[in-house]
């Protein structure tokens, strides 16, 4: 029988793809989403859905219940951007909601847990360069501080307690179905959909920033075949590096001038800036590609290919 699965904070960029992608998978009844606002068209007409608040813990606890939850992907939460100019509503949002999903699992009241970590746990003293699995991590932003902790709490709870909890340390995703959620990697989904619409893009972050980056297709199937692996081959319970792409601004650009020569990008860096520089450029994964056979298919052009053909369809651009 399939897994009933519980996906919270399922409109958002990643949500809206992995509940599709899972519905697909598990039948479109055997998959909950829930949100604090509706999603797009497809992600409501195709499913159970219910309007739920990840901090409130009886809310959650209900739906657990009432549609015999077996796993939970916790996917709400406040980025980076964002939990920049809301440190206190960040830190709560992240951290309680992360909390009610590990407490119901040491109840045995759901059996597996997806939680996503990010590149924002590691900081200005990490090494920068094919960051290592462990190594030093000093995050200097409210959410990468809430990233680290959680990972922290992942592991104490799988350790004490027996959770069945899984992570992917996941880079700015890009994709072209739901829009990004105010992320510092923003700018890579922004500029598709500006280099269709007027042909010129200015991004906050400087030409020569790079940060590692990941097509969505890629994260949505590492996410579903981490939580698939057999429980030991699942050896890092923080939370995995998980590497695909890494670029700049002008590198994304240049590889949208090969569909587009007359896109032009201007650099005005904003506040964003200080915590890019604070995140690796690059990330070296080999422990998931060891522990559960992950592999990446999307290189830059192939992605740039996919975005300005999806939004295309999408949009209508
Ligand atoms: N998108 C990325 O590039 C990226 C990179 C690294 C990590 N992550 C992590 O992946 C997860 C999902 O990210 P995303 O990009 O889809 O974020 P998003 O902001 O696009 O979506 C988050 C969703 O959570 C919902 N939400 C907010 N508060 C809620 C609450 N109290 N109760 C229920 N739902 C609530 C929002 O309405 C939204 O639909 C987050 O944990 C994020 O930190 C994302």
């Amino acid at each position: 029988m399939a897994s009933k699965i519980l996906i919270i904070g399922a409109c958002g960029q990643i949500g809206t793809e992995l509940t599709m992608a899972l519905r697909k998978k598990n039948g479109n009844a055997n998959v909950i989403a829930c949100d604090i606002r509706e999603g797009n068209e497809e992600l409501m007409s195709s499913g159970p859905f219910e309007i739920a608040d990840a901090t409130n813990y009886n809310q959650i606890e209900d739906l657990v219940i009432q549609y015999e939850i077996d796993e939970v992907y916790l996917m709400a939460a406040m980025l980076s951007a964002t939990a920049e100019k809301f440190p206190m509503k960040g830190w709560s949002l992240n951290m309680e909601s992360l909390f009610h999903v590990l407490n119901l699992a040491k109840d045995k009241k759901i059996y597996k847990v997806f939680w996503p970590s990010s590149i924002a746990v590691f900081g200005p003293t990490t090494p920068k360069h094919n960051t290592p699995q462990t190594t030093v991590m000093e995050p200097t932003t409210v959410y990468g501080i809430s990233k680290q902790a959680g990972e922290r709490w992942c592991e104490y709870y799988h350790k004490k307690f027996g959770v069945d909890v899984r992570s992917i340390r996941y880079p700015g995703l890009i994709s072209y179905k739901t829009l990004p959620g105010g992320g510092t990697t923003d700018y890579a989904v922004e500029i598709y959909h500006e280099a269709l619409k007027t042909g010129t893009y200015t991004s906050f972050l400087k030409e020569d920033t790079e940060l590692p980056m990941m097509f969505m297709d890629d994260a949505i199937r590492a996410t579903i075949s981490l939580m698939e692996a057999p429980a030991k081959k699942v050896k890092v319970r923080s939370s995995y590096n998980l590497s695909a792409l890494n670029f700049t601004p002008e590198t994304l650009a240049a590889s949208i001038r090969n569909h587009i020569p007359e896109f032009t990008i201007s650099y005005h860096p904003d506040f964003r800036q200080a915590i890019a520089d604070s995140w690796p450029s690059s990330i070296d994964d080999s422990s998931a590609r060891e522990d559960w056979d992950w592999k990446h298919e999307f290189d830059l052009d192939r992605m740039t290919a996919e975005m300005l053909s999806g939004i295309k369809e999408v949009h209508q651009v």
